[in-house]
């Protein structure tokens, strides 16, 4: 009897450290949970919302481009169903505005001329280490796939991981890194007394470690919608936070689309075959 309750004891001891390890991690200043959004595109059914995505596209142009770029995007993608659906004419006279490199020419030499349709949206600094020279070492990174490369841990108990993981995939969740950018972008506080800043670092509450070289990109009152939504911190960040998600991933809608009708393929073909079985084996005996 002692024997199996002091044997209890140890179970529940190891149970409990087991299951306090994510958060005594997150003490550590690793990353930090994050609370997930509601987004037009998640789940099995989402969509992006072209309007927001327009706005989106605003947002980066006039309070990210300074500093990052969206170099796999090409301007034609901005007029493309399933994106921001900009006029053509509109995105070919955006696209004027820019100077690309192109050569060489018949002389052999490399020269610059107006943007295309078909050129890659030229990004903010030549190479790497032009970004950080600018910036005091720091590296503002390419944002086509940004949302891709970015994602938020898991800060449960170790037991309920398991179930946590299979309503993720029964949901169809993969919006981990919209959620991460958006809590970026409005993670900008003040810091705690006792927290040393580096001299030029921002304190952010979602960026691990909780310094970033990134000074806070949206300011209220900067940029004016043109469908008149008010542009306050909280929509701009959803907003350009849409239009990253759908430029690192422009097929989004029509993929979706063709899942369910694959779906809906197998679930017809299904039911022929049951039926198709039924004949067959009915004069089987
Ligand atoms: C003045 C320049 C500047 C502007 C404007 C700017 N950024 Fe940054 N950004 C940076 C720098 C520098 C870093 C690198 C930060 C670091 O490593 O500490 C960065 C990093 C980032 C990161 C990477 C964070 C991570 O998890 O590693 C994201 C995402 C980002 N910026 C998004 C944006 C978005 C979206 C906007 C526009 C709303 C924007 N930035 C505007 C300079 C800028």
């Amino acid at each position: 009897m002692t024997t199996n309750t002091s044997r209890m004891k140890w179970v529940i001891l190891v149970a409990l450290s087991i299951a306090t390890v994510p958060l005594l991690a997150h003490a550590a200043g690793e990353a930090v949970p994050i609370d997930r959004q509601k987004w037009s595109f998640a789940g099995f059914f989402g969509r992006f919302d072209q309007n927001q995505l327009q706005r989106g596209f605003q947002v980066y142009k006039d309070a990210c481009a300074q500093c990052h770029g969206v170099s796999r995007l090409a301007f034609r993608n901005l007029a493309q169903k399933g994106g921001p659906v900009f006029n053509e004419d509109a995105v070919k006279g955006l696209a004027a505005t820019y100077q690309v490199n192109d050569g060489p020419n018949d002389d052999g030499k490399m020269f610059k001329r107006p943007g295309r349709l078909s050129d890659r949206i030229p990004a903010p600094y030549a190479n790497e280490q032009e970004a950080r020279a600018t910036h005091n070492g720091a590296y503002p990174p390419d944002l086509t796939l940004i949302t891709k490369a970015r994602g938020i841990e898991y800060h449960g108990s170790l037991f309920a991981h398991p179930f946590h993981i299979v309503k993720d995939m029964a949901s169809g969740y993969q919006e981990a890194g919209a959620d991460y950018l958006y809590a970026l972008l409005t993670g900008y506080v003040a810091a705690p007394k006792d927290f040393k800043l580096a001299d030029g670092m921002q304190y952010n509450k979602a960026f691990p470690g909780h310094q970033i070289a990134m000074p806070p990109p949206l300011i209220e009152g900067n940029i004016k919608f043109q469908d008149g939504t008010p542009a306050t911190v909280d929509q701009m960040a959803r907003d350009v936070t849409a239009f990253l998600h759908w430029a690192g991933d422009p097929k989004h809608d029509e993929r979706k689309g063709m899942g369910l009708l694959v779906l809906l393929y197998l679930l017809i073909t299904a039911v022929l075959l049951y039926f198709a079985k039924k004949r067959i084996w009915a004069s089987a005996h």
